[in-house]
């Protein structure tokens, strides 16, 4: 079969990643979906089983930062449109552990570009280059009714943020300078399934499960806004096809939560899930030392995307949180084969357990 465009995405084996090679490769048989990525902690192929096989897929092993490999992987596939998730994405590696996203996330993004403007032509009629990124380029904002928008100026605290922020800048920089047609996002926390169990959400889910301590920062009143993984699938689907060339937008969904009334949620549900006594994982909340340079409160204003492109969440809160709980207890197998060797070495060293 011909196809009619042929898409590189990049750390599709993550978590939001796999959910955006997922959408692409059922909805469009016509396109040729190359999924590109390192495969490091975070990437992970029991992701995809369920469309490992479909005649418009192929993955590659690779990393981003390798710009020779990125040259041959443009021409061997034609690669005509790219959609940039690969990235170093927890905060709290990227406070240990800073290079890493530096390189990744800046000279991993930048390898990407460069490789796009020297293979695309001008007027680049039939190509995109899509950078997905997060609020937290933005800062902090306080306990009042303010928001991010597109407009609001960058202003990054952590390790992480401030990677992305330098890799937002060099994208933005390959349209002012060589006219690279690019869009950019900035997205709110993201929550669902195939979610790595370092991230807040399926941390907690498996620890309650295993008994095991709910290690909460400081007195977990900061503020995170959150979005099931499905929806920013779909609005990614929606800008790609129709977002403006060199614009930005904001991709949230106005679900904002302080992180201790998140966890009695979670633990609520869990329990309820694995027919305990309400209450009984209570007691595994743990206050530890609050994370360094830690965010107060983040907030997306996500109206000029609903206004222009029409996107709005699919999914109440209250539905995804369950569907979510539900499809890690659903699926301790693939919990348990992440979470065991390195990963449970480095779980104790960052928790001192
Ligand atoms: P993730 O950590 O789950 O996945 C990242 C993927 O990138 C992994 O599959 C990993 O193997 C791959 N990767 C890392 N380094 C690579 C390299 N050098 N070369 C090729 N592949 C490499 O991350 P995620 O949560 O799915 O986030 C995906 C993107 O979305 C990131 O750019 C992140 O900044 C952004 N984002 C995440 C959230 C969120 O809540 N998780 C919110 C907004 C934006
Ligand atoms: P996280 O899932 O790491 O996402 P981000 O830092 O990108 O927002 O954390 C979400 C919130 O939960 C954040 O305010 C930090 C807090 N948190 C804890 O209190 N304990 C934990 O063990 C983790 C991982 C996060």
């Amino acid at each position: 079969m011909k196809f009619t465009r042929s898409i590189l995405i990049t750390g599709g084996a993550g978590f939001i990643g796999s959910h955006v090679v997922r959408l692409f490769v059922n909805k469009y048989p016509e396109y040729h979906i190359v999924n590109l990525d390192k495969l490091t902690y975070a990437g992970n192929l029991a992701n995809l089983t369920d469309i490992e096989d479909k005649p418009n897929y192929t993955f590659v092993k690779a990393d981003i930062c390798d710009f020779g490999l990125m040259l041959d992987v443009f021409k061997k596939y034609e690669i005509d449109n790219v959609i940039h998730l690969a990235a170093e994405s927890h905060v709290d590696r990227s406070i240990k552990d800073p290079f890493t996203f530096a390189q990744t996330n800046v000279m991993g993004t930048l390898s990407l570009l460069q490789a796009a403007k020297e293979l695309w032509t001008a007027p680049y009629t039939s190509n995109r280059f899509y950078h997905i990124s997060t609020d937290e380029v933005y800062g902090t904002l306080e306990f009042d009714n303010t928001f991010f928008t597109e407009d609001t100026k960058y202003d990054p605290h952590s390790p992480y943020s401030a990677s992305k922020a330098s890799s937002d800048h060099f994208v933005r920089a390959f349209y002012d300078t060589y006219g690279l047609p690019t869009i950019v996002t900035n997205c709110s926390n993201n929550y669902g399934p195939y979610q790595f169990p370092e991230k807040l959400i399926p941390l907690f889910i498996n620890n309650i499960k295993h008994k095991r301590s709910l290690p909460v920062y400081g007195k977990g009143e900061n503020v995170r806004d959150w979005l099931y993984v499905v929806d920013h699938a779909r609005a990614i689907d929606v800008i790609f096809h129709k977002g403006k060339i060199a614009d930005t937008y904001n991709i949230g969904g106005f679900n904002e939560w302080k992180n201790i009334d998140l966890i009695k949620v979670i633990i609520k549900t869990v329990d309820r899930l694995l027919g305990s006594p309400e209450g009984t994982s209570d007691t595994l909340i743990t206050y530890i030392t609050d994370r360094a340079g830690h965010d107060l409160r983040y907030a997306i204003d996500s109206n000029k995307l609903k206004d222009e492109l029409g996107w709005e969440p699919s999914l109440q809160f209250e539905e995804g949180i369950e569907k979510t709980v539900q499809w890690y207890l659903d699926n301790g197998e693939w919990m348990d084969n992440i979470t065991s060797g390195d990963y449970q070495e480095y779980y104790e060293k960052m928790y001192n357990k």
